[in-house]
């Protein structure tokens, strides 16, 4: 694997790091829907849904962060980190954040979110494949771990988990994990849709068709997910929903006006078995098992 380390092509002093392992010109696996699709993602993470989302997936996160011992700042990594909202707050929080994608388009996202933000110096770009993780970090180098609405999108979900494991620096570090729930496409095909065919289809379904980009996407349950982490030494220690019922508000409920409400709403919904089942995503906060690899 060709490693080469510099500038970002556009000059400015963030840190950049391609990597090459012969698969494409970029070295990665890029989807072309995020290739192409990038500037729509990054509308739909600004708007009302894909912001709660973030939101949602954020606070619950908050609550299980490791406090900073040393004066070495702690360190992250977001992987298929999109347009790089998550990184900005943790950079916030004290933490240098790395952020690994396969498209060069959200990279580039990112990279200005940063610029923005006034925190370059606080982050690293790569640009690789998530599936590779073993191969792209040394072990035990974060702090903190987040793949937040990838495994849905890669071939091998259970090697990302293998090599997020692996990253981790040791018991206390904390990998969290946001996929699309199963159920939550039964009532979202019902509720939204009235495609009561669809609705049944997907009680079972393993795939599903992405309604932003229009590609394939995997659908997980919340068992099927634990059973992956505890495949993977990762022990589970939180478990949320993430948008119960927003999906379905009437129209007379602002989504942007009342977006406090909806959150705090959201968050209690979320926390609560009976409505996290349903929800349209699954979120897993884990730790590495001291007899992880
Ligand atoms: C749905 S977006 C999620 C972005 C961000 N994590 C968020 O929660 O908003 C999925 C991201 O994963 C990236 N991705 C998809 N497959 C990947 C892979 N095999 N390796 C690295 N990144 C990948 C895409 O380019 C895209 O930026």
């Amino acid at each position: 694997m060709e490693v080469r380390y510099g500038l970002h092509p556009s000059g400015s002093n963030q840190q950049y790091v391609y990597r090459s392992s012969g698969m494409n010109t970029m070295g990665t696996r890029s989807d072309d829907r995020f290739q192409k699709g990038a500037q729509e993602y990054a509308a739909y993470v600004e708007a009302p849904e894909g912001r709660l989302r973030t939101d949602l997936a954020f606070a619950n996160l908050q609550d299980f962060l490791p406090a900073s011992q040393a004066k070495e700042p702690m360190s992250a990594l977001d992987v298929g980190c999109g347009p790089g909202l998550t990184a900005v707050r943790l950079v916030r929080l004290g933490f240098h954040v790395t952020q690994l994608d396969s498209s060069q388009s959200m990279l580039d996202l990112a990279r200005h979110a940063a610029e923005d933000a006034g925190i370059a110096d606080r982050v690293t770009l790569e640009c690789g494949d998530a599936t590779q993780l073993a191969n792209l970090f040394p072990a035990a180098s974060f702090d903190v771990v987040l793949c937040h609405n990838l495994l849905e999108y890669v071939d091998d979900p259970s090697a990302v988990l293998r090599g997020a494991a692996r990253a981790l620096r040791d018991p206390s570090g904390i990998l969290s994990i946001v996929v699309r729930n199963q159920a939550g496409e039964v009532l979202k095909a019902a509720l939204q849709a009235g495609d009561l065919a669809a609705a049944e289809a997907n009680l079972t379904a393993e795939w599903g068709v992405e309604s932003l980009y229009g590609g394939r996407v995997r659908f997980f349950t919340p068992a099927r997910l634990r059973a992956m982490l505890e495949a993977e030494s990762l022990a589970l220690v939180a478990e949320y929903g993430i948008r119960v019922l927003s999906d379905y508000l009437p129209h007379q409920v602002c989504r942007s006006s009342e977006y406090a409400r909806i959150l705090d709403l959201e968050r209690k919904l979320g926390s609560r078995p009976e409505f996290a089942a349903v929800a349209r995503y699954t979120q897993c906060l884990a730790r590495r098992t001291e007899n992880a690899a």
